[in-house]
């Protein structure tokens, strides 16, 4: 409560900046949520990231790293449709399959770019 008390003073010291960088924390917990849940987007059931490793025969997709530094639009061509970029891609269309919304697609963008 304390964090969060003195989180909201800085908000309004500093007004807009601030504001934006918790609407961005926000956004990045949401995606992670999606990236981690079951019913959701469920990404780790074939994603290793950020020290959680998965073994066994859900690990088929690449561990991801250093997505930082990808372009926004390509991480969300990649989780819209991978198929645009590889016709053959094991990777589902969470996009174009209407599992995921728009704005969970930019949430989870916002969490994967936090990904060293
Ligand atoms: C069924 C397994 C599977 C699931 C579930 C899955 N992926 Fe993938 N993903 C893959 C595979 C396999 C690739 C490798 C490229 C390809 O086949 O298109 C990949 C590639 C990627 C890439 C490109 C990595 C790079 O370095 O270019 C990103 C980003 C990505 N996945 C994000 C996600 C996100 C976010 C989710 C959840 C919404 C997700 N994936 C769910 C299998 C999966």
């Amino acid at each position: 409560m304390k964090i969060l008390k003195s989180l909201l003073a800085a908000t309004a010291v500093s007004g807009l900046m601030a504001t934006s960088v918790l609407a961005n924390e926000a956004l990045v917990k949401e995606g992670e949520k999606i990236f981690n849940t079951k019913d959701l987007g469920n990404c780790l059931a074939c994603h290793a990231v950020n020290g959680k490793d998965i073994d066994g025969p859900g690990s088929m997709g690449p561990k991801l790293s250093g997505l930082a530094h990808y372009p926004d639009e390509y991480l969300y061509e990649m989780i819209y449709n991978p198929n645009a970029k590889n016709p053959i891609s094991q990777m589902p269309a969470f996009g174009k399959n209407g599992w995921l919304s728009d704005s969970q697609i930019k949430a989870v963008v916002a969490y994967l770019k936090t990904i060293q």
